[in-house]
Parts: structure tokens; sequence; C-alpha cells
């Protein structure tokens, strides 16, 4: 008996200092308890044998009742403008990582707007197709909707249509609009960026993923035009590349905005064409135009008083140009050589 006494005193010692609790079981100082039992006599063996198991089934129970349950993770609200589940920190190890070179970016991209006087806002991981489409002036049916490869869930909303994956930045629109109607009535612009993720269905290759970055620019006031949005682009352009460029404007098809149009710069990079710029020395860059009047008026606000230019860049593009990445994969990639370039 003594052995037994002895061997839970060295047990439950050991046992504050196990990081794994349960590994008090496997202690070789029980088995051996256990492999005495045969040796004994016949008149101690039963009661040694009960001892042994009682002192077994108190570890045990001890174990059981001090092992942590782990806290299952809180549900995460998909239509809230960030998923960061901050209840979990120990998920995020901020000290062993550094920032993604689209987070570096991003944060130039809002610095030059916010110097403009433009005020960044958030776009949704999830979002309606009223904002996907209604509000930006495409009714249902309307054949343009079949130009975004439009992620859409099994869940519908209370109209009975599926939610989306954001395709572009353009569903915060309507909701800016409406969020700064204030400013117009104070005599001030409404201006806004939104910087955020936008998904599609796309076939991958080295241009095209299904998760990007676009800069969504949003200005109304009174008597806006073209002029102001095409100075605009090239000052916010030059300033993010630092140095002079030209700028280009086509004609192009949105049906929220009108007129609408292709938006193309000066080769950063060449004089007389390179691999950056197909040897074309202009580069394609984005689309924009004058918002439509259909777009204002399901904001509230009257298109006959008020005009605004939108477009949406997109950041990878701006992104690879100025680091030469020749993939646009790398970035949702997660491999450590390439990020740990930046
Ligand atoms: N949302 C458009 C796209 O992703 C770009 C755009 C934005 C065009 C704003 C005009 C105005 O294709």
């Amino acid at each position: 008996m003594n052995a037994i006494e002895q061997a839970r005193q060295v047990l439950f010692a050991r046992y504050g200092e196990l990081e794994n609790k349960a590994d008090i079981l496997k202690a070789p100082e029980l088995r051996e308890l256990y492999a005495t039992i045969p040796n004994l006599d016949a008149s101690e063996r039963s009661a040694f044998g009960q001892a042994v198991n009682a002192l077994q089934l108190e570890l045990k129970s001890k174990v059981a009742s001090e092992s942590v349950v782990e806290k299952p993770l809180l549900p995460i609200d998909v239509t809230a403008p960030m998923d960061i589940n901050t209840a979990v920190p120990s998920l995020l190890l901020a000290e062993q990582g550094s920032q993604h070179p689209l987070t570096q970016e991003i944060e130039r991209v809002v610095d030059i707007f916010g110097r403009m006087g433009f005020v960044a806002e958030e776009s949704r991981e999830i979002d309606n197709q009223h904002h996907m489409f209604e509000t930006l002036n495409f009714p249902k049916g309307h054949p343009a909707r079949d130009d975004y490869d439009t992620f859409m869930t099994v869940e519908a909303d209370s109209e009975g249509e599926p939610f989306v994956a954001p395709a572009h930045t353009s569903t915060m629109q309507n909701r800016i609009l409406k969020k700064y109607y204030a400013n117009l009535v104070d005599g001030e612009p409404i201006a806004a960026i939104v910087p955020d993720r936008v998904f599609r269905n796309e076939d991958l290759d080295a241009r095209h993923e299904h998760t990007f970055y676009q800069v969504e620019g949003v200005y109304v006031a009174k008597g806006v035009h073209a002029g102001m949005l095409v100075a605009t682009l090239q000052k916010f352009l030059e300033e993010y590349y630092q140095q002079k460029l030209e700028v280009r404007v086509n004609p192009f098809y949105f049906p929220f905005t009108e007129p609408s149009f292709e938006f193309a710069l000066s080769c950063p990079f060449c004089e007389n064409g390179c691999s950056v710029c197909s040897n074309s020395k202009w580069i394609e860059l984005l689309g924009c135009g004058m918002i439509h009047p259909n777009v204002l008026k399901a904001a509230g606000i009257d298109p006959s008083v008020y005009t605004g230019f939108a477009f949406g860049c997109g950041i990878d593009r701006l992104v690879m140009m100025k680091h030469n990445i020749e993939d646009i994969r790398h970035f949702e990639s997660a491999k450590l050589d390439f990020l740990r370039q930046f």
C-alpha cells in the first residue's frame, strides 16, 4: 500500500507541471503498479488491485474535470463590412507576419485620395442584387448583368433573389450617395472611395483571378463635368507612380455611367513600348464615366441640380505594374517566398 501512496504523491506533484494533463494517465509509475499485481501474494492481490484502480480513476476524473473545453468560434456576420473575428486573437500572429503588398498599396491609394478630399468606405463580402444591379440602372433581365461573372449564394433574400459576392465595388455607390447626401445640402461635394475586395467567376490565368481588389471613386456636386474626372484620375496616377503621365479616354459602355469611358495611361515604364504595355505605350486601366441620372435618382439626388463622376480601378493591376509582378495569382497564393519580398 505504501508503494501506491508514494506513487500517488509523485504523480500529483508532476500533474501540476504537465502541459498536456492527460499525459499523467500514461505515467510509468502507474504502469509499474499494475505490473506488480501478478507477483503479489494472493491475499494481497485484490486489495492492491482495487487501490491501483482507484488511483487511476482519481487521476482520470481530475484530467476530465480540468481539461479545457474549446470555446466554439463566434459566428461571423457575413453581411458586415469586415470579416475579422476579433474574438480569436490567438489566430492573428501579427508579430510573425508582415503587411501584404496589396494592403501596403491600398494604404497609399487611400492616402493619396484622402489628400484630395475623398473619404474611404468599406464594401461588403456578401451583398444583394439590389445593390449589385438595380440601384446601378441594370433593371431585371438587363443583358449587361451577364457581363459580370457574379458568384451567387444558394440562400435568397426577402425578394427571393440569391445574394451575391460583389463583382465590383460599384455596389457601394448607392449607399455612399445616400450616406453623404447631407454634404450636398451643406454645399459640399460627395467625395468617397471604396478600396475593397471583389469576386468574379472567371477562367483563371496570369491576369485573371476570382478574388481581386478595386478602388471605386464617387464624386458629386453642382457643375461636375468629365474634365474633372480625367484630371482627378491623372493626378492620382501621377502621385501613385511619382511621375508625369499622359492619359487617354475612349468611349465605353456601363449602365451606371453616361457617358462611359475606358481610361488608359501612358506606360510609366517605357517611351517606346515594353512588355508591361505589350508594346502599345498605353495601358488600359479602368472604367469610369459620369454618373447616370437614374443612379442619382435611386439615391434621392436630383440629376437636374447635381452631376457627378465615378470610376472603378483594379488595384492588383496597379500594384503588379509598380512592382513588376507577372502573375496576379501570387497575391492570393499565400506563398511566403512571394510575400517576403515586400
Ligand atoms: N464597376 C465597373 C467594373 O468593375 C467599373 C466602373 C466603376 C465603371 C464606376 C464606371 C464607373 O467594370
